[in-house]
């Protein structure tokens, strides 16, 4: 396995394997990667000619009151991880590299970006879309693979790469799950024993929610009052959003007649959790 800090020779060297005929699968991470980052690498190893990992925490997807300092890092487990899963190329560049002094491009997608997780956190999308935009023209790859847990970034990113013509496949895998249901993330480690058990009542409302669809509930108001009700009942759960939406548009739905994303964000203490179902009536 080959890693790669700089741009010039990550390039030099993918274009040659592109020459030769190679498909890329890309797998974009910030690292610190759980069970959810290694399906994708493991999918885009299977699918691909190669699998090549980033591996960035890029602080124009963070606020400034948010965790980019201490989001967590260890680039030694990562490598030895991403190689078992399959990955034949990592790529992990530091900040300078990525945004040299004088940097001033940003890309934005609109409208989808200021709702649910976009609302929160201002910025955060067009950090992401700047990012991604930056690793799909070094690595170009056929096909880029997320997860579904950020179901928002999928979305927003599958719009970027139409409305830009980018030349590449996006494929949104299932969210992976811990045994008692809570969604993989980095993020989980920093939850304390009594959060960390708490934090199941992200899934469980979820499944509360589809069930409540699935016995003919249609009315979006009721299903989120259950939803709420369920979360507060844990005294560690503060609600940053609750939402019932299109799963294409994003917009509020008052009545479920379609596909709907239903999708979450909870914080424990300082720790902001987020996890998503999609239903189909
Ligand atoms: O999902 C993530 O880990 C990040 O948002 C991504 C796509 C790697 C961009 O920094």
């Amino acid at each position: 396995m080959q890693i790669f800090n700089h741009i010039a020779e990550i390039k030099n060297y993918l274009r040659k394997e592109q020459k030769n005929g190679k498909i890329i699968g890309f797998v974009p991470t910030m690292g610190y990667l759980h069970e959810g980052h290694l399906s994708l690498i493991r999918r885009a190893a299977n699918e691909n000619d190669m699998a090549i990992v980033s591996i960035f925490v890029n602080p124009t997807q963070f606020g400034p009151a948010e965790d980019f300092e201490r989001y967590p890092r260890d680039l030694q487990r990562d490598v030895n991880l991403a190689q078992q899963a399959g990955a034949n190329v990592i790529f992990t560049p530091d900040v300078a590299e990525m945004y040299p002094q004088g940097y001033k491009t940003y890309v934005e997608v609109q409208e989808i970006t200021n709702t649910l997780c976009g609302a929160s956190r201002p910025g955060h999308f067009r950090g992401v879309t700047t990012i991604v935009t930056k690793l799909f023209s070094i690595v170009r790859p056929d096909r880029a693979y997320f997860g579904q847990k950020d179901a928002q970034q999928a979305i927003v990113i599958q719009q970027m790469t139409k409305d830009l013509d980018m030349d590449v496949e996006i494929m949104v895998c299932p969210i992976v799950r811990e045994k008692d249901g809570l969604a993989m993330s980095s993020r989980n480690v920093y939850l304390n024993p009594q959060e960390r058990e708490q934090a199941v009542v992200l899934s469980e409302s979820l499944a509360l929610a589809k069930k409540l669809i699935i016995q003919g509930e249609r009315d979006a108001f009721k299903i989120k009052a259950a939803i709420v009700d369920k979360i507060t009942q844990k005294p560690l759960a503060k609600i940053d959003y609750v939402s019932i939406v299109d799963a294409q548009t994003l917009k509020d739905i008052h009545h479920i007649t379609n596909r709907v994303l239903i999708a979450l964000a909870v914080k424990f203490g300082s720790t902001r959790l987020i996890d998503n179902i999609i239903v189909e009536v």
